[in-house]
């Protein structure tokens, strides 16, 4: 395959200064566009949301994540944001697709949005190269690289470049990856998905586009087993007196299985993990195959937040009518705003469906729009959350819990109950402070004082 019309911008940085689209100004587009930029070249990022692109245009940043704020101010000369498709595609050399790919009712990834951002390439014969960075079910490339050929751009190259950054940590992921993986059938678009990555510190993969699309539902299945196994151990644990965080440490010493994603908790949430987890399950079943072991990783995932819930329920007698509940963290995860399918949506609509007052506090969650209401009875402090509460349940493990008054809490609370469902905090001393401590596969510790 050749590049006609292909020139590097040669006004743009170190790397070459290549004009890219980027198509979703989401988590991953506004990172992948600002970084991007960082590394020299000319980027415009488009979005259908016009708040969003509001917002960009005017110095802001709509999402939290660790040092974007920072890299867009710092690039801005070579980033731009636009509403309009054609106005982005004009001129770019390559086209990044970081758009959303929700789950569809069927559990499938809903491609809808990719099929839109391909059908606005028509006629733009100046393309070197379409890149899917968005998570998409094996044979994706496949479709879009026909589809591309019906446009007439068969000249266009097509390559799968998988993300695998983490929310919160993904500007230090993407330019100091464990690893780029490319997919592509023609070497010259890997090369240039290659070139795009100069000044990136990480190995990169070359292989096949169904491959590469794999890899990233391999990865995100894996992680997520990893964490339910920890899980199920953590239970077994509960029941036979065991410790999982001393387990845990032990086991993750091997080399052969590493500490990694083995904290045990409430379980996993996200953009990602649920999501990813469903399609990759659908993808199997559609094949005709049942994909075991991701079934139980899922069943054991949704039982998390479910078992918290009645283990403290048990605690308080049985019933959570009348009685009121701090739920400390509402973000998925430390370090983001982002709320989607967070544990606490279960956990707090479970406690608001039993007739509990939930008083809750995050320090930087966006308004859930499954659970409007929080929003309603959000504290400013986890001690504001805690008074005058009958028990409080540690959903997401913010840094700033550590910092907290925990006997001027216990004070506080009308019944100095707390669930640490990310095992945060230490049972002996949580004891000692007059608290009735339980946590994730620990023994429960009772008030010594
Ligand atoms: C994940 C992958 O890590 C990333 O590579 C991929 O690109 C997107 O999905 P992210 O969803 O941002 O990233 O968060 P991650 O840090 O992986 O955590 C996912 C969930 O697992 C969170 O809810 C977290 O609380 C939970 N988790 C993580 C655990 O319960 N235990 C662990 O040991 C690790």
């Amino acid at each position: 395959m050749s590049l006609p019309g292909f020139r590097p911008n040669s006004s743009g940085g170190d790397a070459g200064g290549y004009r890219i689209a980027v198509f979703g100004a989401g988590y991953i587009g506004l990172v992948t566009g600002a970084c991007f930029a960082k590394l020299g070249h000319q980027v415009v990022i488009r979005d259908i949301q016009e708040e969003r692109i509001d917002t960009l245009r005017s110095g802001g940043v709509p999402i939290h994540e660790e040092g974007l704020a920072e890299l867009i101010a710092e690039n801005a000369d070579r980033l731009t944001f636009t509403l309009d498709a054609a106005e982005a595609v004009r001129g770019a050399h390559v086209v990044y697709v970081c758009v959303d790919t929700p789950s569809t009712a069927a559990g499938d990834a809903d491609l809808s949005r990719i099929w839109q951002v391909i059908d606005s390439l028509r006629g733009a014969d100046q393309l070197a190269a379409v890149v899917v960075k968005s998570t998409v079910p094996v044979g994706t490339g496949e479709q879009v690289r026909a589809a591309l050929d019906r446009a007439g751009l068969q000249h266009v190259g097509y390559a799968s470049n998988p993300e695998f950054t983490a929310e919160g940590r993904a500007v230090h992921d993407f330019l100091h990856p464990d690893r780029v993986v490319i997919g592509s059938a023609d070497p010259e678009t890997a090369k240039l998905v290659t070139l795009l990555h100069e000044g990136v510190e990480g190995p990169e993969i070359v292989m096949d586009v169904a491959s590469a699309e794999m890899v990233k539902l391999a990865a995100n299945a894996l992680l997520a087993a990893k964490i339910s196994f920890t899980n199920e151990i953590a239970t077994v644990c509960e029941t036979n007196g065991a410790d999982v965080e001393q387990v845990v440490r032990a086991v993750g010493l091997d080399h052969r299985l590493g500490p990694h994603f083995m904290k045990a908790g409430v379980g996993w949430g996200g953009s990602c993990f649920p999501k990813d987890s469903r399609a990759l399950q659908a993808m199997a079943n559609n094949g005709g195959y049942a994909f075991q072991m991701l079934r139980a990783v899922v069943d054991v995932n949704d039982l998390q937040p479910r078992r918290a819930i009645q283990r403290l329920k048990d605690e308080l007698g049985g019933a959570f009518h009348d009685l009121t509940v701090a739920v400390l963290g509402i973000a998925f995860k430390a370090g983001t705003d982002d709320v989607r399918e967070a544990p606490s949506t279960i956990i707090a609509s479970r406690l608001v469906a039993e007739g509990a007052t939930v008083r809750c506090w995050d320090p930087l969650a966006r308004p859930l729009k499954t659970a409007p209401w929080l929003s309603a009875t959000r504290c400013a402090s986890p001690v504001e959350a805690m008074t005058g509460a009958d028990a409080a349940i540690i959903v997401t493990e913010w840094p700033e819990l550590l910092e907290v008054d925990w006997a001027g809490a216990a004070s506080a609370m009308a019944r100095p109950l707390l669930f640490d469902g990310r095992n945060l905090l230490d049972p002996e001393q949580m004891g000692s402070l007059g608290f009735t401590y339980m946590s994730v596969g620990r023994t429960t510790v009772r008030a010594s004082r």
